[in-house]
This record gives structure tokens, C-alpha cells and sequence, in this order.
């Protein structure tokens, strides 16, 4: 039986979770119905907006590893739900939360969000780890991709530490795993690069020229970026570059 619920597990990190777990070792969280052939222990409707299945999904489960994520606001309301349930359950379990580098100093929105979630963790009374990553290069490759029509390109000229999201996903099983508890040590990628050398190689990579225009943005985010709140470059993690990560995608 699946021991370790993944919540998130259909987004880009759960799915680099769920690809290195050992198989059936996990037990996907998703507001989505199962597909066919995957019910059962290894898959939990539920909904973390509402708690609705929740209950029965953390049923023998002794690991979450939460991933789950709303964008667009609600992630510290997920995390309280998710961690009243936890708290409910016969042998409340250890919570393994991904957050991002910087959500304390880079006052963005969704960083005040991560941050309020990592303050419903660190207080539920839970065994718990709260591990900050910088960039996905996923994340870094679909903001570029979606200006690949544009006239140009603008960047924000700032630093970035792009991490592959497998790295991150280890990292994630190895604290479940362990049972590693407190806050981590802020995880990144190899290279400390300039946003706008990012943007001119995935536009290369889509074979598109654009010219590409590093702009100095105002106001207090773009200043705790310039700063470089963004970056762990004391603790750069694994050897997959950027330039890797664009030469292994499809053609
Ligand atoms: N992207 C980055 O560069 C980056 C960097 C550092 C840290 N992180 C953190 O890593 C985590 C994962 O990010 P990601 O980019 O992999 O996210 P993502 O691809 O956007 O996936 C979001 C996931 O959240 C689930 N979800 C959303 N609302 C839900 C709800 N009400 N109930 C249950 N599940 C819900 C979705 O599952 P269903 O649709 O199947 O329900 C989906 O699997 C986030 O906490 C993020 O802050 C991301």
C-alpha cells in the first residue's frame, strides 16, 4: 500500500516526483478522476480548495509530499487544509513542503502566499521539511516560449539560477525518506546567469530571432531580485544546465 501521499503530483514537479519514486510507492492527490487502470491505492480524488476527499486519501499514509500549488492565490488556505486533515489521522504524518528562494525578501504576491504556507507548516504540529528551490528550467523555458512572436523580447536584467526539477524532486524523496525535519538549506541550479542569455538561448533553440532587451524595472520586487534574493549560489545542485535542459527537449 502507498505510504506516501503526493499532493500536486500531475503538475511538473509531482509528475518528476512520481517519476522517481519507486513505483507504487506514491499515492497521487488530484481534484481529477483516475485514469483508467490507476484507481486504487495509488490514486486520491480530493480537492485541497474544499477538503473534499482528503480523509480517505491520507488513510495509512505516513509522508506528504505537497506540492500543490494555485498561482494565482490560495496556497496558504490549501496547506491549512491539508494539514487539518494530516492532524486528523491516527499517526499524523510528516509534511515535506517545496517553497520558493526568496519568498521572505521578494515581496511578489505568490511569494507572500508561499510564505504564509510555510508559516501553516512550520506551526501544525507536524513533523515536517520545507525545502526552497530557485526556477525550474521548465519555468524559466515556457515564460520565454510564450514572447517567441512578439517583435521583441524583454527580459527583466536580473539574475537567475535555474535548477532542473528532477534535482528538486530527489531532494523532496530524500527528505521524505530520511525524515529530515526543519527548514533546508536553499537549493539552485549549476549556473548564476543573466535572464536575458536564458531568453537569447531558448529563443535559438525554437529557431526564432528576436532581439532580446534586458530592461531595469522599478519598485521593491525588482530590486530584492537585482539583489539576488532569488539565488542559493552556496548550494548549486546537480550539473544539468539550462543549455542541457534546451538540447534534450523534443524537436
Ligand atoms: N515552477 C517553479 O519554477 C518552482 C520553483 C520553486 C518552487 N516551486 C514550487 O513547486 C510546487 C509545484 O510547482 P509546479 O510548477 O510543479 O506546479 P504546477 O505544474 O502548476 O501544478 C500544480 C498542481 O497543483 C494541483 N492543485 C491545484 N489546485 C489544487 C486543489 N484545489 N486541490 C488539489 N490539487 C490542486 C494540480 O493538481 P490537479 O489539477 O490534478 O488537481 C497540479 O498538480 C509549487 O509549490 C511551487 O511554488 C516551483
Amino acid at each position: 500500500m502507498s505510504s506516501l501521499l503526493l499532493t500536486g503530483a500531475t503538475g511538473t514537479l509531482g509528475r518528476a516526483v512520481d517519476s522517481l519514486a519507486v513505483p507504487g510507492e506514491t499515492r497521487t492527490l488530484s481534484r481529477r478522476a483516475a485514469p483508467a487502470g490507476l484507481a486504487g491505492a495509488s490514486w486520491a480524488q480530493g480537492d485541497l480548495a474544499t477538503g473534499e476527499g482528503l480523509d480517505a486519501a491520507l488513510e495509512g499514509v505516513d509522508t506528504i509530499i505537497h506540492c500543490a500549488t494555485r498561482p494565482r492565490g490560495g496556497d496558504a488556505r490549501m496547506t491549512r487544509i491539508l494539514v487539518d486533515a494530516a492532524r486528523r489521522s491516527t499517526t499524523p504524518p510528516h509534511i515535506v513542503y517545496v517553497s520558493i528562494v526568496g519568498v521572505d525578501r521578494i515581496p511578489l504576491a505568490y511569494y507572500r502566499e508561499k510564505l504564509a504556507a510555510e508559516d501553516v507548516v512550520e506551526s501544525s504540529g507536524l513533523r515536517f521539511s520545507i525545502q526552497r528551490a530557485t526556477q525550474f528550467h521548465n519555468l524559466v523555458f515556457s515564460v520565454v516560449a510564450s514572447q517567441r512572436r512578439m517583435p521583441l523580447v524583454l527580459t527583466p536584467s536580473i539574475r537567475v539560477q535555474p535548477i532542473d526539477v528532477h534535482y528538486v524532486a530527489d531532494q523532496l524523496l530524500a527528505l521524505a525518506r530520511t525524515g529530515m525535519a526543519g527548514r533546508m538549506p536553499d537549493i539552485g541550479g549549476p549556473q548564476v546567469v543573466r535572464a536575458s542569455d536564458l531568453a537569447r538561448a531558448t529563443l535559438k533553440s525554437l529557431g526564432t530571432q528576436r532581439p532580446v532587451v534586458p530592461v531595469l524595472l522599478p519598485g521593491a520586487v525588482f530590486a530584492a531580485f537585482r539583489a539576488g534574493h532569488n539565488l542559493a549560489p552556496g548550494n548549486r545542485l546537480g550539473t544539468r544546465t539550462y543549455d542541457d535542459f534546451l538540447a534534450g527537449l523534443p524537436v
